[in-house]
């Protein structure tokens, strides 16, 4: 199959994007990473990208004087590397429309949260704090909101009475590592159809559990 050529926009770690890496080099991901863009010449998902041998470029925010400066500068790396994807891999700057009309749902984003709740930042501390039984993380096409755009596809992971913002942060990554090479996968393959704000996939297999309980049933 022909591979989707991505731009991964990054700022820190970059675990989502190593999950990537991993998925395209054993081959189950059709896409080619064409460059990495961090806005934190700190990142260390540059070393990730010099162990793979994949280019990278830094773009600090600092150094434009407003958004769609920036932006515009991102686009211009972003098509002289024939990118098809933007793919926001903990990056953690907000897009200006500007850019968002340059690449129209050719934009996801990975938030650790099952949206719409807990939009924005801090959000495993916020659903320890409000009592949630569940949260998870969703992968969305970026639209002009903050974690508001079309949601492709959503993983669901328990919230413990034992957990830490930490411990909980732990179980949505692990999430995160598997639902966004699908999300790729499934663009790559031609297979996301968008109406208004509902993306399906045609000839999707129903999900394995009708339900799923936070404390379980005892026989009801
Ligand atoms: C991930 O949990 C991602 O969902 C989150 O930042 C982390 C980046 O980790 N993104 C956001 O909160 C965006 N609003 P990574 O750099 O190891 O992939």
């Amino acid at each position: 199959m022909k591979k989707v050529p991505i731009g991964v926009l990054v700022s820190g770690s970059g675990s989502n994007l190593q999950s990537l890496i991993d998925r395209i080099e054993e081959g189950s991901l059709d896409a080619r990473i064409r460059i990495v863009i961090s806005n934190n010449p700190d990142a260390f998902a540059l070393k990730r990208c010099e162990k793979h041998g994949i280019p990278a470029a830094v773009i600090r925010h600092a150094d434009y004087p407003d958004r769609e400066s920036f932006d515009r500068k991102m686009a211009e790396v972003l098509h002289a590397h024939d990118v098809d994807l933007v793919v926001m891999a903990g990056f953690m700057r907000i897009l200006s429309s500007w850019f968002l009309r340059e690449f129209p749902l050719r934009i996801m984003n990975i938030h650790p949260a099952l949206l719409p709740a807990f939009p924005g930042l801090h959000v495993q501390r916020q659903a320890i704090l409000h009592g949630a039984k569940f949260s998870g993380c969703t992968v969305h096409f970026a639209d002009e909101g903050v974690d508001t755009g079309p949601i492709i596809i959503q993983a669901v992971v328990p919230v413990l009475d034992s957990d830490t913002e930490e411990t909980l942060a732990a179980r949505i990554l692990k999430e995160e590592h598997r639902i966004y090479p699908q999300a790729i996968q499934l663009y790559a393959e031609g297979r996301l159809r968008v109406t208004g704000r509902r993306v399906s996939v045609p000839d999707n297999p129903t999900p394995g559990a009708a339900a799923i309980h936070n404390p379980p049933l005892t026989g009801f």
